[in-house]
């Protein structure tokens, strides 16, 4: 399969992308295609990477790629598949960079391999997990070439589609609630601290989540046999962790019945919008 790529969608995740793909040599500039709604990004792309192919439309960019990857927003997503679903065959393979527009609607505009995948920014510093679901359709070679690429810097997992919503809360949403649950935790801190700065106390517990995650990673260690090492009936650790234990489902619960809610809802607004172009 030629090792050649047009992205449609040049924003954090597409820069991300197209930025691992160049760093890390998984493809080289002159095989990539590239185009993006304000051409302001695509100036800029053309001074960082010289030999990159920079495309004036979607349309001009599905003419000349065989693989082509969508970042664009979900809701943009269906102008975009509308615009380009001429220039697409049965060799078109196309990588879309989010599960909130279902594969039924995707497959409206093309009836060929499809894969649909939930990045994280995470990978950015090379890490995090990508969830990815292929249809049918997606041949080995193809699989094999978008897995490739993105295993580099990334892990994948291959889920149904129906499994995305919920299990994307812990993988492209988590950076956002992480940051959330670990802002309120260092607030209180601050709030009770007599010398210790609030950045000190920010660097304090980032340090020991890396370190945390590292722990039960390395030592295959579950979390509720952490808390059985690290809290011991009666000490302090047990006391906050009783509060937590009491408080924190309540919490969760609501958080995702929220984030699926929303999720389907982009999705029903996205089969809208597919509805009305086809
Ligand atoms: N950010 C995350 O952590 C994350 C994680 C998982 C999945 N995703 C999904 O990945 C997709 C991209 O997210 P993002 O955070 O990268 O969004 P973003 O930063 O807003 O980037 C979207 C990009 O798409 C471009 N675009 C929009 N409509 C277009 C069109 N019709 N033709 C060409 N380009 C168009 C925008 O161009 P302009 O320069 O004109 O704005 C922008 O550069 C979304 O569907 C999102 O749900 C994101």
């Amino acid at each position: 399969m030629k090792k050649e790529l047009g992205i449609i969608g040049i924003g954090n995740i597409g820069s991300m992308l197209l930025n691992k793909f160049i760093e890390l040599n998984l493809l080289e500039q002159k095989n990539i295609y590239v185009a993006n709604r304000s051409k302001e990004k695509l100036e800029n792309l053309e001074k960082k990477y010289p030999s990159i192919n920079i495309c004036e439309s979607n349309e001009e960019l599905a003419k000349c790629c065989k693989n082509i990857m969508i970042c664009v927003e979900p809701l943009n997503l269906p102008n975009v598949l509308n615009e380009i679903k001429t220039y697409l065959n049965d060799e078109t393979y196309l990588m879309i960079s989010t599960s909130m527009v279902v594969h039924k609607d995707i497959s409206k505009f093309h009836k060929g391999s499809i894969s649909i995948f939930m990045p994280t920014i995470i990978s950015m510093v090379n890490g995090g997990i990508t969830i990815t679901y292929h249809n049918d359709i997606v041949k080995e070679d193809e699989k094999m070439f978008f897995e490739g690429l993105i295993n580099s810097f990334s892990e994948v997992k291959v889920l149904g589609e129906e499994d995305i919503n919920l299990s994307q809360n812990l993988t492209a949403s988590f950076p956002g609630f992480f940051a959330e649950i670990m802002l309120e935790f260092v607030k209180s801190a601050s709030k009770r601290s007599k010398n210790v700065s609030y950045d000190n106390l920010e660097h304090m517990l980032l340090v020991s989540l890396l370190g945390a995650s590292r722990f039960l990673l390395e030592k295959n260690l579950g979390f509720e046999e952490t808390i059985n090492r690290v809290s011991t009936k009666g000490g302090i650790t047990y006391e906050g962790v009783k509060v937590f234990k009491e408080k924190l489902p309540e919490v969760f619960d609501a958080a995702l019945e929220a984030s699926t809610g929303r999720y389907d809802a982009i999705t029903k607004k996205a089969s809208e919008e597919v509805d009305k172009l086809i």
